[in-house]
Order: structure tokens, then C-alpha cells, then sequence
């Protein structure tokens, strides 16, 4: 058999928390992990990219200097994850690179993810795919999620009806039904505003394990307020971030409720993430036999045992029974997507980003 070919993947996603490197060694379709590195966004970087998440003075300018310190922490990381792999830049075929989403509007025709590519590929001296989500939603697709073809490829059972949920700061499901249909689409908020609230009124960057908000009674107003988007029933394909739930979005719900607890409200926010991710499982794989659990969110306590308590018979486990490390997955996903572009194949799935067809996607910046 032909020897593994050796794949890194960064990834920084919506929660604005760190960015993942992944050292992928890639055989047909199974891939092994060789090096997994997590490093925190400097609290500037971290404002400044939030900050660009909102109309504001001289963006264009701010937003290349942003790509830029973006950028250089990536190769940071990357750096990292060689040396522990012990393996040299040469042996890399090329690193797929998401940068940071600072606008999502698939509405409008674009999708924008900050990074500087070329900076990259001079930094590391390997070839880098970027830009990978334009290309889908160039044909009429979301963008995203894009994960949900490489979920398939890792997680799939023929047979079997199996749930993937990741849990970043947006939460997706990739749905992979055991006759082979994939859907997938993003949930809803995953961490985003439990980490808002954490910050806003805990001081934290996030609610550990969800300690707090288990401290905490749902208020059965505020949920069916918070609840009441129409983006929860909406039926897919379907994506959103930042740009819709936002500290607006919730700042406009909690009107009315200024005297609840702070506990209270973050208890309310883990029952609306759960309570929408189980009515969006109950409606389109209600036989679902497992759910596999990836991202930071995987690491909330609190909110996974809402989650159980909807979901009832349906086991729920984190994506390492199955090989890959809950934190590790979404960059080993755009490791993979950088191996489809070098080979020239598609990385979307149509069924789930509604694009007109299948596309190879990314920006190729060679070594
Ligand atoms: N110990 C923990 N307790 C609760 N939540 C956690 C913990 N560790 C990580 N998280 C959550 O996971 C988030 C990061 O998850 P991640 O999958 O990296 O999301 P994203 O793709 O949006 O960056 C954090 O912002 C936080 O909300
Ligand atoms: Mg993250």
C-alpha cells in the first residue's frame, strides 16, 4: 500500500478562543492524528477580530492587520505541532487553513474569512489551501458547514444512523444516515452566547464545565423568548454566526426579564442550545442511534447533560470513542479539505450547503 501522506489543518472558529493545528497522516480514507497543538488568541487579537465582526472605522485596513497577526499565530502553531510530530515542513504535502470568519452573509453571495495565505506559505514553506468556503457559496451554497464530508469519511457506518455535533461557538450537526444520504447545518449558537453571558457577568472567558449555569433555574419565559427565532425552524440548508447571534440578539431578549439572575439567564441559554439542537435531531434523524460529540463544547458538563435528558435512549459520546479527540476534529476536517484540493477533488456536499453541484474548494498558495 502507498505510504500515508502527511496533511496539517488550523483552525480558529467563531468562539474566538484559541487556534487548533492538527498533523493529519492521510491513507486513502483512514487518518491518524500525529500531533495536535491548541494555542489561546492573545486578548488584543481576540477584541480586535470580534471588534471587525462590526461595522467600524478604517476596516479594511485594521482587517489586513488583523489577517496578518492572524496569520503569524497560525504559523506559531503550526511550527508547534512539526516539532512534536517530529516531522520537517518538507514532508507536508500542504496545510489547509481556515482563518477567522469576521462576516457571514451566504445571503449577499459572500462569506469572508480573515487570513493572509501568501504570508503563510512564505512563513511555513508549505503549500497552503485557503479560502475554502467561497467557492461553495460562489455556486449558491452556504459555505457551510463543511465538515459534514469528512465526518462521513471518519464516522460513517453503513447502516447505521449516526449524529455528529460539534459544538464550537456555532453548533452544527452532520447527520449520516446508514443508506448514505448526508444532511448537515448549523443548529444554532453552540457556545457563542454562553460564553457572552460568562464574560459579560462572570468576568470568565467561559463558564467552566457549566458550573454557573448549573447553579442556575430556566425561566420559562426567557426560553420560549429565546426560542423564538425563526432561524430555529427554518428548514435547511441553512448556516449562521456572529453576524445574527450576536450581543444584540440577546441584549433585545432579555427585555423584560432585568431581574432575573445572571444564573438564571446562562441556565436558559444551556437549555435553548440543547432544547434546538434535540428538536433539529427529533426532525430530521429521529432514529438516531448515537450522537458523537466534537469541539470545546464537548467539555461543558452542564450542557451535555441537558442534551442527554432530550435525547432520551440516544448514546451520547465524544468523537475519541471513535478514534478522534472531540478538540481535534474541525482542524483534522480542514486537513482533509486540503488534501481533496490538492487532488483535485470535491470537498462540499451539496445536500448539506445547497450549492449547485459538487466544487473543489480553496485558494492554492504553493510552497
Ligand atoms: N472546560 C470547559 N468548560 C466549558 N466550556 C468549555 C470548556 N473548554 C472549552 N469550552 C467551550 O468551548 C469553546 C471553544 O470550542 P471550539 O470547538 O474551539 O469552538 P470554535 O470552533 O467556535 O472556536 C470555548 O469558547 C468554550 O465555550
Ligand atoms: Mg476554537
Amino acid at each position: 500500500m502507498a505510504q500515508p501522506r502527511l496533511f496539517a489543518g488550523l483552525m480558529s472558529g467563531t468562539s474566538l478562543d484559541g487556534v487548533d493545528g492538527v498533523l493529519l497522516a492521510l491513507q486513502r480514507e483512514h487518518c491518524r492524528v500525529l500531533g495536535h497543538v491548541q494555542r489561546p488568541m492573545p486578548q488584543a487579537l481576540r477584541a480586535e477580530l470580534a471588534a471587525l465582526n462590526q461595522r467600524g472605522d478604517d476596516e479594511l485596513h485594521r482587517a489586513r492587520l488583523a489577517a496578518a497577526e492572524l496569520t503569524r499565530l497560525y504559523a506559531d502553531v503550526l511550527e508547534d505541532v512539526l516539532r512534536q510530530a517530529g516531522v520537517a515542513a518538507a514532508q507536508v504535502v500542504a496545510v489547509g487553513a481556515h482563518g477567522q470568519t469576521v462576516r457571514h452573509r451566504p445571503d449577499l453571495g459572500y462569506t469572508l474569512q480573515l487570513l493572509a495565505p501568501a504570508d503563510l506559505a512564505e512563513a511555513c514553506g508549505i503549500t497552503v489551501v485557503a479560502d475554502l468556503r467561497s467557492r461553495d457559496v460562489a455556486a449558491g451554497g452556504q459555505g457551510a458547514p463543511l465538515v459534514p464530508a469528512f465526518h462521513r469519511a471518519v464516522f460513517g457506518r453503513p447502516g447505521a444512523d449516526l449524529a455528529v455535533l460539534n459544538l464550537g461557538g456555532i453548533a452544527n450537526l452532520s447527520l449520516l444516515f446508514g443508506d448514505g444520504r448526508v444532511l448537515g447545518f448549523d443548529c444554532g449558537p453552540g457556545n457563542a452566547l454562553l460564553d457572552l453571558w460568562a464574560q459579560q457577568r462572570l468576568g470568565r472567558d467561559f463558564d467552566d464545565r457549566g458550573q454557573w449555569a448549573a447553579t442556575g433555574s430556566v425561566l420559562p419565559g426567557l426560553l420560549q423568548r429565546l426560542l423564538d427565532d425563526p432561524y430555529f425552524g427554518a428548514p435547511a440548508p441553512k448556516s449562521t454566526g456572529r453576524d445574527h447571534f450576536d450581543g444584540a440578539w440577546l441584549q433585545r431578549r432579555l427585555q423584560g426579564f432585568a431581574d432575573a439572575s445572571p444564573q438564571d439567564v446562562q441556565a436558559s441559554l444551556a437549555e435553548m442550545v440543547a432544547c434546538s439542537i434535540a428538536a433539529e435531531l427529533r426532525r430530521h434523524m429521529p432514529l438516531a442511534e448515537e450522537l458523537l460529540v466534537c469541539g470545546g463544547g464537548w467539555e461543558n458538563d452542564d450542557l451535555l447533560r441537558r442534551l442527554r435528558r432530550h435525547l432520551g435512549d440516544c448514546r451520547v459520546s465524544d468523537t475519541s470513542r471513535l478514534g478522534l479527540p472531540a478538540q481535534q476534529v474541525e482542524a483534522a476536517a480542514f486537513a482533509w479539505l486540503a488534501a481533496r484540493a490538492i487532488d483535485g477533488l470535491p470537498g462540499n456536499l451539496p445536500s448539506v450547503t445547497g450549492a449547485r453541484g459538487e466544487r473543489v474548494l480553496g485558494a492554492i498558495y504553493r510552497a
